[in-house]
């Protein structure tokens, strides 16, 4: 391909939108010597004139018809930050069927239709990039589908939730309640107006679907991910486990076993010498281990503007170098297996476990007897009075397979003496 510059469509304006055309205008030399040829924004799907105006855009860049890109045989590169599900998908589906390299941030998107979109590159030649949908900024797509290539890669533990991990901090930090981190984190714009996604787990669950599909070469969707969020881990939970030297986190983990693929997003207790420990605030880290490497981490910004950006324009290059060179798609699918998902009762993990219960003789013998009879074994035993009467048990388990573990709480939940159940919370990184 001989041009002076490859011609872009942009479709949203938006928060990464913006981002993006700092980017390609602002660094427009260094990417033209890095790729062999220039990178031009040449059409803006945006039905905001104002968000041109803000960035002193030409207006005649601007379109409201996804035909003024889509039919555009100049622009062979069309890059998606508008997100959702519809009409997105019906636009990336028309670009990649029109021969066009497609980059995308969309985790929504590539989480649930990304067999469906890889086909169609793979069947028409093009690039389908998506590095910015899963930890924003670092990178983490292209290092697990190239630079880790030659490993088997046997688990990542991730922190891929911005949102959560800062009320988490915060929590940890301040002893604050879950609904004041909350309020703090949208007034700060971390959270949403409709935190849901974020503080159910299911953002996470999205990204994770994605980075184990590319980790075990095995499709992964939302669907197959046991989702757990945080709106019920405490302060005093998060009180007890510093005590026991542990720090509740978000994790979103995924480990090739013997029996199956793990992948699960819940709350759990890590030990404070874990790397993902000192991971704080809004930051985002994804923990690889991989059969040659060993142990790997990628550490930075999971969202925001510029570092979102950073991997859309650093996709485009990549597929503008791919054109230049007419090897457009040269990286396709990796889901080449059908790897069998672990039911999420086969799993085994350790536990903590918060129960109050009656203060007298016999009540933790009991306890350990039911756990005993599952084959729950015991770790560690915290007791603390509360009142005269009631007390308060705080337990770690050794690994224990989640199905005993849910029958023991079962028979535990009947026990007269156990007054409440008040948290169970899994203990990772040991
Ligand atoms: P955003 O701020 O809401 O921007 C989306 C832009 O697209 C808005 O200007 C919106 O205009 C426009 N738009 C949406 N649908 C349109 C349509 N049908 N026609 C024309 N314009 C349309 O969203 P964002 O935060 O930039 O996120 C974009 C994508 O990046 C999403 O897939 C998101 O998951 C992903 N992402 C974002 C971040 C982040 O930090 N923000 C990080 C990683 C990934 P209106 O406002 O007028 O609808
Ligand atoms: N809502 C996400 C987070 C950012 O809090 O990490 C976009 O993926």
């Amino acid at each position: 391909m001989s041009v002076e510059n490859i011609q872009i469509g942009l479709l949203g304006l938006g928060t990464v939108g913006r981002g993006v055309y700092r980017i390609i205008t602002g660094n427009a030399d260094n990417i033209k010597r890095k790729v062999g040829v220039g990178v031009e924004i040449k059409k803006i799907l945006e039905k905001d004139t104002s968000k041109l105006r803000d960035l002193n855009i030409d207006l005649g860049k601007q379109t409201t018809e996804i035909e003024d890109i889509i039919d555009d045989p100049e622009i062979k590169i069309v890059v998606e930050v508008l997100g959702g599900i519809e009409p997105t998908m019906n636009y990336v589906t028309r670009a990649l069927e029109g021969g066009k390299s497609v980059v995308t941030a969309n985790k929504d998107m590539i989480a649930a239709h990304g067999k469906q979109l890889f086909a169609l590159s793979e069947a028409n030649q093009t690039d389908l990039l998506f590095e910015a949908s899963v930890a924003g900024g670092i990178p983490i797509i292209r290092p697990l589908k190239q630079c880790l290539a030659a490993n088997r890669i046997t688990q990542i533990i991730g922190i891929i939730n911005g949102t959560t991990n800062y009320m988490l901090t915060k929590m940890t930090e301040q002893g604050s309640d879950f609904e004041d981190v909350l309020r703090e984190a949208q007034a700060k714009g971390y959270a949403e107006a409709d935190p849901t996604a974020d503080i159910e787990g299911y953002d996470a669950a999205r990204k994770l679907a994605i980075l184990a599909s590319i980790a075990f070469n095995s499709r992964i969707v939302l669907d197959d991910v046991y989702v757990e969020g945080i709106t019920k881990i405490t302060s005093t939970d998060i009180a007890y486990a510093g005590e026991l030297n542990y720090i509740v986190k978000l994790l979103a983990i995924a480990k090739e076993t013997g029996d199956g693929i793990e992948v699960r997003v819940h709350p759990a207790l890590i030990p404070h010498s874990h790397p993902l420990a000192m991971v704080n605030d809004v930051y985002n880290a994804i923990y690889v281990t991989g059969d040659a490497v060993g142990d790997t981490m990628f550490y930075g910004r999971g969202a925001g503007e510029m570092p979102t950006a950073s991997a859309v324009v650093a996709d485009v290059m990549d597929a503008a170098r791919n054109l230049l060179h007419n090897v457009p798609g040269i990286i396709s699918c990796t889901c080449y297996e059908n790897k069998p998902v672990k039911d999420m009762g086969a799993t085994e993990v350790k536990y903590y476990v918060r129960l109050n219960v009656t203060d007298k003789p016999g009540v933790l013998a009991s306890i350990a007897y039911v756990f005993g009879d599952k084959e729950v074994s015991l770790a560690s035993v915290l007791q603390k009075h509360n009142d005269g009467n009631n007390a308060e048990i705080v337990l770690v388990t050794h690994k224990v397979r989640e199905k005993n573990m849910q029958e023991a709480l079962e028979t535990i939940k009947q026990l007269s003496s156990v007054n409440a159940i008040a948290n169970i919370i899994r203990v990772e990184g040991e």
